[in-house]
């Protein structure tokens, strides 16, 4: 793992650009998305460059169960307003929330990742270490499936919705292994409410109950913290 600190995440989110646009020049076509309000910086800062995505294709994480891209708390929709609607992609791949038969919605999934294999990855974590939404416990060797929150991930989404009633239990999530399988992969946090997550994840035991922590078998991570995330370290 390679941990880049920077002092904010506006910095974060240029050195983030920066490692985008090497991708880019050495050939990246797919691009794996990720949703939170940790990217949003960085989305930003390839709206404002002059990069072009009209032949590249992404593939987002994850997507709630139940919600579709009309709707205002679907990631389909967050993507349309941070990145999309200023970057089009050739074609941007989320699972649908709204699939009658959510495990042939998963398989269809695994099938869309293995045709189009991921260069570029980029990752949040959540502050018990998720990625996606591999809550503590998913096996290490899992693919695209239909998750059950936890009570503090529902918690910490909360935020975007009027009420935490109105937070969905379930969404479709792409796996452990299937986000193992990029190519490189570039992880940013942001403040202090991340810093035991990134310390677990960084210097702690590989295990199902820490799902970041798999990342230290991956031979291309770049962790990009800022100081206040980086604290434990
Ligand atoms: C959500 C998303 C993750 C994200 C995480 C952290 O549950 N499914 O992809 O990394 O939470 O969110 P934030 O970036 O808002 O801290």
């Amino acid at each position: 793992m390679k941990i880049i600190k920077v002092k904010d995440q506006l910095e974060g989110a240029k050195v983030g650009l920066d490692i985008l646009k090497e991708q880019i020049a050495a050939g990246a076509q797919t691009f794996g998305l990720a949703t939170g309000s940790t990217p949003v910086e960085f989305y930003n800062q390839i709206v404002n460059s002059d990069l072009d995505f009209s032949d590249k294709t992404s593939i987002n994480l994850d997507e709630y169960v139940g919600l579709d891209g009309s709707d205002e708390q679907s990631y389909r929709y967050f993507m349309s307003q941070h990145l999309f609607n200023e970057k089009p992609f050739k074609e941007n791949f989320l699972p649908d929330g709204k699939a009658a038969d959510l495990e042939a919605e998963a398989k269809h999934y695994d099938a869309i990742i293995d045709a189009h294999p991921i260069d570029f990855q980029i990752l949040g974590i959540g502050h018990n270490g998720h990625i996606g939404f591999n809550e503590p416990g998913t096996p290490f060797d899992s693919t695209t499936h239909v998750v059950g929150l936890t009570e503090s991930t529902i918690n910490a989404n909360a935020r975007y919705f009027e009420c935490e009633a109105d937070v969905p239990k379930k969404a479709v999530s792409m796996g452990i292994a299937s986000i193992m399988k990029a190519k490189t992969i570039v992880l940013m946090a942001w403040g202090e409410g991340k810093s035991e997550a990134i310390q677990a994840m960084v210097e702690g035991d590989i295990t199902e109950s820490m799902p970041a922590s798999i990342l230290q078998k991956h031979d291309d991570v770049i962790v990009i913290v800022d100081e206040a995330a980086a604290k434990l370290l």
